[in-house]
Formats: structure tokens, sequence, C-alpha cells
């Protein structure tokens, strides 16, 4: 048996390890239930939700691309009233940590969201949405403006007690001042990042690829953007971070704490192989055990530069 320890605090957040799958590729937990053991990963994030159903945008929504994939989804989910009805109670089942994403319009819509789920034991902690760059309200108007999310920081941190977890963007200059704006007001942890925006065409007709026309790039073709980004937040700002972006292995997983992830998300790997969560823990273990690391925390932030 080995001897190291995969726990980790993510600020007050405690999870059993570093894996969670991030939202938007895992629906509400009830898909991926049938290819890998959800009590085993360290929490599930769900899938964006909004105080009112979301159809979301019209087809085209999805396009490959060289390592990786567009999507303009446009927050499609079931809202507030379904959710609580009908997905909470299967995920009170898993014995996996919920981290509820949300998103909005509007900050009181994001407060009305927390106040009406921060009563759910299930849910572990809020993960806020700022940053989705397929949707014309909300998304990266919030998530382009650091006062604004500077103003949904603290309106959702008077609204909970449970963690809050501020869901950056990618899609600006210096995404360090963001994170540093939702430290001075009380959230919790940062995750970084969501999806950069791509177009693609199709050359015959002419016409965009995606109906959207952009789309959210993600998958391995971000990894790179991703880790620079987990790493600026770490070398300038001191809150927890939770990587995401193109991470397909478990060596993908340890750069993102190296460069000062805390804990990390699987998204787009989980379409190709969403066993992923569950065969990474023991090679995290083999590599620590190799490194003579005893909590996998000690990897967090541990770059040498
Ligand atoms: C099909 C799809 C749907 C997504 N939906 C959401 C969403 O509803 N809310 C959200 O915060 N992020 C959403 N994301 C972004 C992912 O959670 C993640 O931040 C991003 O895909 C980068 O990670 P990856 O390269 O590992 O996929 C979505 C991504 C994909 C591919």
């Amino acid at each position: 048996m080995s001897s190291v320890d995969l726990s980790v605090n993510v600020g007050p957040l405690k999870l059993k390890n570093p894996v969670l799958l991030a939202s938007g590729t895992v629906g509400y937990g009830n898909e991926i239930s049938e290819f890998l053991e959800l009590s085993k990963i360290g929490g599930i994030v769900t899938k964006s939700i909004s105080l009112l159903p979301r159809k979301g945008n019209p087809p085209q929504r999805i396009v490959e691309t060289p390592s990786g994939m567009m999507n303009a989804i446009g927050l499609a989910n079931v809202g507030l009233e379904i959710f609580i009805k009908e997905k909470i109670p299967f995920l009170k089942e898993v014995k996996s940590d919920i981290i509820c994403n949300i998103a909005a319009s509007s900050i009181e819509e994001y407060v009305e969201c927390v106040k009406a789920l921060n009563n759910e034991e299930a849910i572990k902690a809020f993960e806020i949405n700022v940053s989705c760059p397929n949707v014309k309200e909300g998304g990266l108007i919030f998530g382009n403006d650091v006062s604004a999310v500077g103003r949904i920081t603290e309106k959702v941190r008077a609204a909970t007690d449970k963690p809050v977890i501020i869901k950056l963007s990618p899609n600006t200059a210096s995404i360090s001042r963001f994170a540093e704006v939702v430290k001075k007001e009380g959230g919790d942890i940062v995750s970084a990042i969501n999806t950069l925006v791509g177009a693609a065409f199709d050359i015959w007709k002419k016409t965009p690829k995606i109906a959207n026309v952009t789309g959210g790039l993600s998958g391995p073709a971000i990894k790179p953007v991703a880790i620079a980004k987990v790493l600026e937040i770490s070398r300038k700002v001191d809150i927890p971070i939770i990587g995401i972006g193109g991470i397909s292995s478990w060596q993908d997983a340890v750069e993102f704490m190296i460069a000062g992830a805390s804990a990390f998300q699987l998204g787009t790997i989980n379409f190709v192989n969403p066993k992923l969560g569950n065969d990474i823990l023991t090679d995290l273990e083999d590599y620590c055990a190799k490194m003579g690391i005893e909590n996998i925390s000690d990897l967090t932030a541990s770059y040498k530069i």
C-alpha cells in the first residue's frame, strides 16, 4: 500500500483528492456514472445552472479542431427548480463532493441562485461562471470587467458561507488582476481557465462552422495557455487555484499543480476517456511515491524558476 496522501485543502474546500470533473463536460454526473466510480474522485462540478431553464444556442454547437474542440452550447441547462427537484437527489446518493456552477445575466440572478441552493447539504461549494464566451448577456461581459467580477464576488460572498470559487476567463490581458479582485472581495478560490474564444469557417460555403460564429476552444490545444495563466496567478496573488485546460493525462495534471494549482479539473478529456478521473489516482500516487512526496499538496507551486 502506498503511503501517499492525496487529500488536498483548496482554501476552505477539503477534497479527498485533487481530481474534479469540469463544468459542462459531465452534465449533472448521472451519465458519466456508467463509466467511472464518482465516489472515488475529489468532486464533480455541475453544468452551469441558471435561474430559469435555457435552451442554449441553435446548432451547430460543436466542432472538432486540431487537438481540441470548440463549443457554443450557450449554457443550455435545466434551470434552478428542476436541478433541485430532479438532479440533486442523484447527486446526494453519489459519495463525491458536489460543486455547483452558476451562470447568470445579472448580479442579482447570481445571488438569487446561490441563496436558493445554499441550504442544500449536497452542495459543498459554488463555482461562479463569470467567463462563458458563448452567451450574449453575462458571460464574457462580466468576465472582462474587473469591477463587475469584484461586485459579483462581494455579493455572492455575502449570500453564502460555503466556499466561493470564481471561474476566470483567459480572454483578457491580465488574469491576475481578476484573481486579485476576487481575493479582495472575499472570494476563496479561483478556477482557471474557461475556454478561449475561437472561430472556424467552412471554406466552400464560407459560413462559420458554429452557428454562434465564435465558440470556446478547449482540449489539449489550450493546455500551455492555461498553465501560463495558472502560473501568472500563482506568482502574483496569494489565493488557491483550481487549474483547468486541456488536461489529458496524469502528467498534465502534475504540471498544473507544479505551476500553482491546488486541485484540477478534467474537461474535454471526459468525452474521449471518461475513466481518466479514476485511472489518474494510482498514477498520481506512484509519481508522488517516486518523487518522495508524502502529501500531493506539496506539489502545489513547487516550480523552480
Ligand atoms: C461542451 C462544453 C461545455 C461547457 N460548459 C461549461 C459550462 O456550462 N460552464 C462552465 O463554467 N464551463 C463550461 N465549459 C468549460 C469547461 O468547464 C473548461 O473550463 C474548459 O473546457 C477547459 O478545460 P478542458 O480543456 O479540459 O476542456 C464547457 C466546456 C465544454 C467543452
